[in-house]
C-alpha cells in the first residue's frame, strides 16, 4: 500500500512513518514543511530505505501536494500536519489558523480533485485520514467521558483550529462523498516527543535540575495514551474504518499533571548520586495556563468493538522506558534545547 503521510517528521507522523514502513510493509511518502517541531533524525532509520521517501514542503501548496498525488498515486492520505502546542497558541495563533484550517482545506480540494480522476475500484479504495485531537470536545467536569457524538466545545486557539478542520472534513464527506474517516486522540507520550510538552519538559528539566513549572494546582486531568498505541490504532482506523466516521482513540488512563510530575521525579531519583536532593523538591506550582481545560477522558469502546483495537502499553512501564530513553537520547534532544526551544514558559497573557 502506498500512503501519503503529512507531518511525518513530527512526533506522532514519525512514529507513524517508521510503524508503516518497518513493520506493516508500506511505501511512504512524508510531506513535511520542517516547522520548529519537526526532526529528521528522528526518521534516520528510513533513510535510503526504497519504500520512504521526503518531501519538505507545505500542506497549503496545492500545487506541490497536486503533484505529489499524481506522480505517487497513493492509496490515501493520513493528515498529521498541525500547529501542536496550545501555549504557542495562546502566543500567537496566526500559524494554527493557516495550517490546520487552510492546510486541512487545501489537501481536502487536492485530494478530491485527485480522487475524482481514480478509476471506479481505485476510487472505492482510497482513503483520507485526518488526525485530531479529543481536546475538539472542551473541557468535562468530574465525571463523563468523550464520545463521538459529544458537542464540540473546544476553548484554546489550538482546538478551535482542531475543531474546524474537523468540520471541513466532514462537510467534505457529506457534500462531495470524498472518502473520510477522523480521530479524535487523548494526550499521547513516548519517545522523540519535542520538549515543549509536559512530559519531555518535565523529564529534562528534572534531569537538569531546574524547577518544575506545575501549571494552577496541577489537578488538571489527561487521558494518556503511548505513541506506539496511537499508531497503530490510526492504521487501524485507516484500514477498517467505516467512512464518515469518527473514531475516539485513548489510553483508559487518567492521570493528573501533578501525578505525572511526581512519577518522573521518582523515576529520576533512581539515578540520582547518594544524599542529593528528591528530585520532588524542584516542583514549583505557577500561574495557571488561560483558558485551562480541566479534565479530558476518552471513551474509547466504538474502536475497541468496531475495529478490534485496544491500547496495550501499560502506562507505568511505558512512562519509564520514556523517561530512561530521553535519559539515553541527550544527543537527540540537547540540539532542540540550543536551537529552538530553551524551556522558557509560553502562553501566559501579558499586559
Ligand atoms: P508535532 O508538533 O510533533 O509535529 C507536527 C508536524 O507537522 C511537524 O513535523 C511540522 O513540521 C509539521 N507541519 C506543521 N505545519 C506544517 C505545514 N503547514 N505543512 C506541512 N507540515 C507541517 O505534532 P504531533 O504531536 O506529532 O501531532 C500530530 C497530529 O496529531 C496533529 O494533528 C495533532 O493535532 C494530533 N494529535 C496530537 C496529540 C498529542 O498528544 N501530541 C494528541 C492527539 C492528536
Ligand atoms: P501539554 O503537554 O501542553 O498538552 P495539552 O495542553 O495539549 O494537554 O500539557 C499537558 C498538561 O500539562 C496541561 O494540562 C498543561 C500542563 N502543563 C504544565 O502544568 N506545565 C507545563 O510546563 C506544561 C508544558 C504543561
Amino acid at each position: 500500500m502506498k500512503l501519503l503521510i503529512t507531518g511525518g517528521a513530527g512526533f506522532i507522523g514519525s512514529t507513524l512513518c517508521r510503524y508503516l514502513v518497518q513493520q506493516v510493509g508500506c511505501e511512504v511518502i512524508n510531506l513535511d514543511k520542517l516547522t520548529y517541531a519537526a526532526d529528521l533524525r528522528s526518521l534516520a532509520v528510513l533513510e535510503g530505505n526504497p519504500a520512504y521517501r521526503f518531501v519538505q514542503g507545505d500542506i497549503l501548496d496545492a500545487q506541490l501536494v497536486a503533484s505529489i498525488l499524481r506522480e505517487f498515486q497513493p492509496q490515501g492520505i493520513i493528515n498529521l500536519a498541525a500547529e501542536t502546542h496550545v501555549d504557542r497558541s495562546i502566543e500567537g495563533a496566526t500559524s494554527f489558523i493557516q495550517t490546520n484550517i487552510l492546510g486541512t482545506f487545501n489537501l481536502l480540494q487536492q485530494a478530491r480533485a485527485f480522487w475524482d480522476g481514480l478509476s471506479k475500484d481505485d476510487k472505492s479504495e482510497f482513503r483520507f485520514l485526518h488526525v485530531s485531537t479529543d481536546e475538539v470536545f472542551g473541557s468535562l467536569g468530574q465525571t463523563g467521558y468523550f464520545e463521538e457524538t459529544s458537542r464540540y466545545a473546544p476553548t484554546s486557539p489550538y482546538s478551535a483550529s482542531k475543531a474546524s478542520s474537523d468540520h471541513l472534513v466532514q462537510a467534505w464527506y457529506h457534500t462531495f462523498g470524498l472518502p473520510t474517516l477522523i480521530s479524535n486522540c487523548s494526550n499521547n507520550y513516548g519517545p522523540y516527543q519535542f520538549p515543549e510538552k509536559l512530559i519531555p519538559l518535565m523529564i529534562i528539566k528534572g534531569m537538569q535540575d531546574q524547577p518544575l513549572p506545575v501549571y494552577g494546582d496541577g489537578q488538571q486531568i489527561r487521558d494518556w495514551l503511548h505513541v506506539q498505541d496511537h499508531v497503530e490504532a490510526l492504521y487501524r482506523i485507516f484500514t477498517k474504518g467505516r467512512i464518515g466516521q469518527s473514531y475516539l482513540v485513548g489510553g483508559h488512563n487518567e492521570q493528573s499533571n501533578l501525578s505525572i510530575v511526581r512519577a518522573i521525579c521518582e523515576r529520576l531519583d533512581h539515578y540520582r548520586p547518594e544524599g542529593s536532593a528528591s528530585k520532588q523538591a524542584l516542583i514549583q506550582f505557577v500561574q495557571d495556563r488561560p483558558g485551562h481545560d480541566r479534565r479530558y477522558a476518552v471513551n474509547a469502546s466504538l474502536i475497541a468493538h468496531d475495529l478490534g483495537w485496544k491500547p496495550r502499553l501499560n502506562f507505568t512501564e511505558g512512562l519509564a522506558a520514556t523517561i530512561d530513553w530521553y535519559i539515553s537520547n541527550q544527543d537527540w534532544w540537547q540540539p532542540l534545547i540550543d536551537k529552538s526551544y530553551d524551556g522558557r514558559r509560553l502562553g501566559l497573557i501579558t499586559g
